[in-house]
């Protein structure tokens, strides 16, 4: 891959596109098969060989396909199980052996082991899947708030499985539905960027004949998409910037409790910088109100899983969410991060306090 912000496919080798046989099987006749093409160059710069390259969404294989052609090995979902079994078929005919597809959703049966990077065409929304389908299967999503949910919470799921620095790349366009353009491929990016940290987007354009408009018409022939380059933070936060903040809230009599990275890094001078701060806070609604409100005040945005949170909030619509997010962005680009997990009761958050330590130095007894 070069540094140029666009790749051009031209060319689909038939000697790897999905076969007209299996495309028949298909009830969408295959329309969101992708090219392997699209996949290889990704694939080469974002991965060494023999490496794992997962795809949550793996529709027909293809790039599991790709992950073979580069020496790498492929691991697929599909929710699908008609499709599963043409992506298996396919790849049995290419004599891809080192490939898996399990017939599943990744939040059913994760891989046991880490992967080197997720690579995946997401499922579109608005696309009348007309196959049986369960609530999993994100074709069948009534609604765009779910669809997203659905995405979000999937690669929530995938952070895990991926180590610091390493990279999760999503091909997504915007859409048109009737006679709306949807911007999803910028919803994902700014969804799942709350997730992971979006380094690049690069174009990819299938040319194709093009036809005079009438006048004033906008309507383009969306011969192009977008893969959406995010890396598992790699990066560390100002902690200068960060001390400041939390003597700040600390002396305008916010309580609190550190713990995570950010605490074992203030209690160890050999931990690694920390990506960003985890608190504690007490699920107490006003008390919760008035620090986010703090912060939003300092011109923090604030999230809980990726959606703006309107204040003041009723703590009961957030049961099981565990925590808030709250950001702030400088004008040279340094992230400044809180996570405040108000669950503490929570597995989730009870697990992670038995791993770290809270840090005594600044706790605020609640
Ligand atoms: C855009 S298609 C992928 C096509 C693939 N890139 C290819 O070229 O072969 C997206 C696929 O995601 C599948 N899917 C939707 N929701 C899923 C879920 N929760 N888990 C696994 N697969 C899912 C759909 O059935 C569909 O086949």
């Amino acid at each position: 891959m070069d540094s140029r912000s666009w790749l051009l496919l031209e060319h689909e080798d038939p000697a790897y596109r999905l076969p007209d046989d299996l495309r028949q099987h298909d009830p969408l006749g295959a329309r969101d098969c992708g090219w392997v093409e699209q996949m290889r160059p990704f694939i080469r710069q974002f991965s060494r060989p023999g490496e794992q390259v997962l795809d949550p969404f793996c529709g027909f294989a293809s790039t599991l396909v790709a992950a073979h052609l580069e020496g790498r090995r492929g691991l697929g979902y599909e929710i699908d199980p008609a499709r599963a079994e043409l992506s298996r078929e396919r790849l049995r005919r290419l004599n891809a052996e080192g490939a898996e597809v399990i017939a599943s959703d990744l939040l059913e049966a994760p891989p046991a082991d880490p992967v080197d990077l997720c690579l995946t065409n997401i499922p579109y929304f608005g696309c009348d899947w007309p196959a049986d389908a369960g609530p999993a299967q994100l074709y069948a999503a009534a609604h765009y708030e779910q669809y997203l949910d659905g995405l979000v919470e999937r690669f929530h799921r995938i952070r895990d499985l991926l180590a610091p620095g390493r990279h999760c790349i999503l091909m997504a366009e915007n859409l048109r539905l009737g006679d709306r353009c949807v911007p999803l491929a910028w919803d994902v990016a700014q969804r799942v960027g709350g997730l992971f940290e979006l380094c690049e987007e690069r174009i990819l354009l299938y040319p194709k004949p093009v036809e005079p408009l009438p006048a004033f018409s906008s309507r383009s022939d969306r011969s192009h998409e977008y893969a959406l380059i995010f890396r598992k933070q790699g990066s560390t936060l100002d902690t200068d910037d960060a001390l400041t903040l939390l003597r700040a809230l600390r002396d305008a009599g916010f309580a609190f409790a550190i713990y995570g990275s950010f605490a074992t890094w203030l209690t160890s001078t050999s931990a690694q910088p920390p990506a960003d701060v985890d608190l504690l806070v007490a699920p107490d609604e006003d008390r919760l109100n008035a620090l986010l409100g703090w912060l939003q005040a300092h011109h923090f945005r604030l999230s809980c899983w990726q959606q703006s949170l309107t204040l003041p909030i009723a703590l009961a619509d957030y049961r099981g969410r565990y925590y808030f997010r709250a950001e702030r962005l400088d004008r040279s680009g340094g992230l400044l991060r809180l996570d405040l997990t108000f669950e503490q009761d929570s597995e989730p958050v009870a697990a992670r306090l038995d791993r770290t330590q809270i840090c005594q130095g600044l706790l605020v007894a609640s």
